[in-house]
């Protein structure tokens, strides 16, 4: 631990929590409401997706017919994971950004336990419920792994990870999380992630690529409305929290490939001419009938693409993996 700011608690064991005050320089969920919805066009972050409701969404998201990326992952992992384990060396810690419930990380930790006499695994998370939750049940079916939670955003995690004594470690990004990031979001988070890393350290970067775009459209607008209520939960999250008299009826989910960016956008739609208040922050906002909210973007990615964003960042593909209908990439990434 070299940060002196980390604060470290011992849950058990074998699981440590190392929490880091986050200085979140871009605002609150409030400050960033009113910003949003005051800007023309309107726009929300993607990350206030995630409050409880959201999260469970996100959950059934992933197991939906028509949401290809989550199942074409895991079976890539679970196919390929004894090389992408070897390619990256011996022995290994895990270090994960953005954790969830570690259901993919299982399919590495299952080699990795069979591999090395002790395991570790540094899950980042904003979360430390989501940390000690999902920790402990790994600890209970893992006997040889170690978790050292990291308690903070990304940038802060990196930091402190640059700065300790290591062995060879294999960074995690999954489930083309960096797919929501603009792609000077992903050179900026891509650059840190570099400083952190020693020469034998590897990044697994998991990414969607493109594709035909009614096989997109539907991924992000299935036919039972599970991500249309994901959208629409922004909205009932700000009635919650901020006291917004958002009627989500008059609002509709919309979702699209755009081409020329090679994005996916998801966008709320107001269906009539009105006017919102948001009673916390003492404002009303105004739609115009047929106006959105842009709250999400899903870039998707070619070999190309990627190489746009790693060369700027000093790292390289060593190797890349494809499923069978070259829909996804599970993408290993070394310094240069
Ligand atoms: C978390 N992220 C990678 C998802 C995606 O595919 O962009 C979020 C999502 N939005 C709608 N469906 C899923």
């Amino acid at each position: 631990m070299a940060n002196s700011n980390l604060v470290r608690k011992q849950y058990h064991e074998r699981l440590v929590l190392d929490v880091m005050e986050v200085q979140d320089s871009r605002g609150t969920f409030a400050e960033d409401v009113a910003r949003g919805l005051a800007a023309s066009p309107k726009s929300l972050p993607p990350k206030y997706f995630y409050d409880e409701q959201g999260s469970l969404l996100f959950e059934q998201i992933t197991e939906l017919e028509e949401y290809y990326l989550t199942r074409t992952e895991a079976g890539m992992l679970a196919a390929h994971g004894h090389d992408m384990l070897a390619a990256a060396g011996d022995p290994l810690t895990l270090v994960e950004l953005g954790s969830g419930s570690s259901s993919k990380t299982r399919l590495l930790l299952d080699i990795l336990a069979k591999r090395q006499a002790r395991v570790d695994y540094v899950p980042i998370d904003i979360s430390p419920t989501v940390v000690t939750e999902f920790g402990e049940q790994l600890l209970n079916d893992y006997p040889s792994l170690h978790i050292r939670g990291l308690i903070c955003d990304y940038h802060q995690a990196m930091g402190e990870l640059k700065s300790e004594s290591h062995g060879r470690r294999l960074f995690l990004f999954l489930g083309s999380s960096m797919g929501n990031y603009t792609p000077q979001q992903a050179v900026r988070l891509l650059r840190v992630v570099r400083e952190a890393m020693g020469p034998q350290d590897r990044l697994l970067l998991g990414l969607d690529l493109k594709k035909d775009a009614a096989v997109l459209r539907r991924a992000y607008d299935d036919a039972k409305g599970v991500t249309a209520a994901f959208n629409l939960n922004l909205l009932a999250r700000i009635n919650r929290e901020l006291g917004g008299r958002f009627e989500l009826e008059r609002f509709r989910h919309k979702a699209f490939y755009n081409e020329e960016q090679g994005r996916v956008e998801m966008h709320l739609e107001s269906l009539v001419s009105q006017l919102v208040p948001v009673n916390g922050l003492q404002r009303s906002f105004s739609f115009k009938n047929g106006e959105t909210i842009h709250t999400e973007n899903s870039y998707k990615f070619d070999r190309q693409g990627l190489r746009e964003i790693l060369e700027p960042c000093a790292l390289a593909i060593q190797r890349q993996w494809l499923d069978h209908r070259r829909w996804f990439s599970l993408n290993l990434i070394e310094p240069v």
